[in-house]
């Protein structure tokens, strides 16, 4: 199985193609697994922040996950509950956080003590107090690409727990901010459910250490990072989830009414997108051919930045295989979507689908070579 060409829209390519069908079916085993358990999921919107998935998301009750002022206008915007939306970040701007308190948000996830102290002025000025979680570095490893880990000691994410008695000692001073959470996030893309242990079993200690202080807060935030199968996307269509949720559920020592919260993004969105490109020639090469492709890391810079693998399909055509490197027009050698990827013979004109590009694919274009920005369609 793969994408099938007839359903495709006839547009201008390259394009971004949106299977809203297998959407709604990750959404509904989110909802259904998590409800099970009572837990808080926002859609981690970095993800994808097209209007029409965030809408659908939205339909489903979850919360919104934003980094930035714009994400959290867009998620308001989308139709996301203020009260459910949570902003991380390790560098928000006054202005961002003006608006998140004017827009009255569930929580801002902290990550330093100059930061809770400017959230402390900004919410004076407005008369508000804000709610705020502790970002924790759990020093937990992901397993993960170095650039997509984020709870290890030297990564600039969250407190370090060495800090910690002075973020507490800052907290007391501070009359405009509540601290209501724990946050974490270890990382992305983790398909090993060990790493999520380690971080249940940090959590629970670290839960311990506040408790010697009299600190019970009223919700911990595990963040996302719940990976996909990329080699795969039509045999494992969405990871997981029963197994991911029933391990917090069992391992994690939740206090009486404290509740539980996740962030996820990739998992939810990852696989409903493609990337769909037109070959424009096919050149020999050294040791396979070139499929030069219209689109290229200006699109999907996944490949380029993380060497990330995509499953790449030629869907116009059925003749033999033959091994292709799969390249985009951008002046850079890493504009490279594949290496030696077997294909069926390919020439001018086929079209070619990147899959598993719904997440961290189009929020990530840029206009690099001043190329144009692709359009997004939806299956109905
Ligand atoms: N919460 C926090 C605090 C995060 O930093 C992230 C992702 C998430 C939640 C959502 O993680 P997810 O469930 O999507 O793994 N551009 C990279 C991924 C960057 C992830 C950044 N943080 C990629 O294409 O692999």
């Amino acid at each position: 199985m793969s994408i099938d060409i007839n359903v495709l829209p006839a547009v201008k390519t390259p394009f971004y193609w949106y299977d809203m069908q297998l959407l709604e079916n990750t959404l509904d085993v989110v909802k259904r697994e998590s409800d099970r358990y009572g837990f808080n999921v926002h859609y981690a919107v970095k993800a994808n922040a097209n209007i029409d998935i965030l809408k659908k998301i939205h339909s489903y009750g979850f919360g919104a996950d934003c980094v930035s002022g714009n994400e959290v206008a867009r998620s308001v915007e989308a139709g996301f509950a203020s009260d459910k939306i949570v902003y991380a970040g390790v560098g928000k701007s006054d202005d961002e956080i003006t608006n998140a308190l004017r827009n009255d948000i569930f929580c801002f996830n902290v990550e330093s003590i100059p930061e809770l102290e400017v959230i402390n002025e900004l919410a004076q000025k407005e008369g508000k107090i804000a709610n705020v979680a502790l970002r924790i570095n759990p020093n937990v490893d992901a397993s993960t690409h170095k650039y997509i880990t984020t709870g290890l000691a030297e990564n600039k994410f969250g407190i370090n727990m060495w800090d910690m008695e002075n973020v507490l000692e800052a907290l007391a001073k501070l009359d405009f901010v509540k601290l209501i959470g724990l946050h974490f996030h270890i990382g992305s893309q983790i398909t090993d459910l060990k790493s999520f242990k380690g971080l249940c079993v940090r959590v629970n200690e670290l839960q311990q250490w506040f408790y010697a202080r009299q600190i019970i807060v009223d919700h911990i935030n595990v963040g996302g990072g719940l990976g996909i199968d990329y080699t795969n996307p039509d045999k494992e269509p969405m990871p997981n989830f029963a197994e991911y949720f029933k391990l917090f559920a069992e391992m994690l020592e939740l206090r009486p009414k404290q509740s539980l919260h996740f962030e996820l993004g990739r998992s939810i969105v990852g696989q409903c997108g493609s990337l769909i490109t037109k070959v424009l020639y096919v050149k020999n090469g050294k040791n396979t051919d070139f499929a030069i492709v219209d689109a290229g890391m200006t699109e999907l810079i996944r490949p380029a930045l993380y060497q990330a693998q995509h499953k790449i399909e030629n869907i116009s055509s059925e003749l033999p295989v033959k091994k292709y490197d799969v390249v985009g027009p951008i002046c850079e050698s890493s504009d490279c979507f594949g290496k030696a990827i077997q294909l069926p013979e390919t020439k001018r004109g086929d079209l070619i689908a990147i899959r598993s590009a719904g997440a961290y694919g189009e929020v990530m274009v840029s206009e690099y070579n001043l190329r144009s920005r692709v359009k997004a369609y939806y299956s109905k």
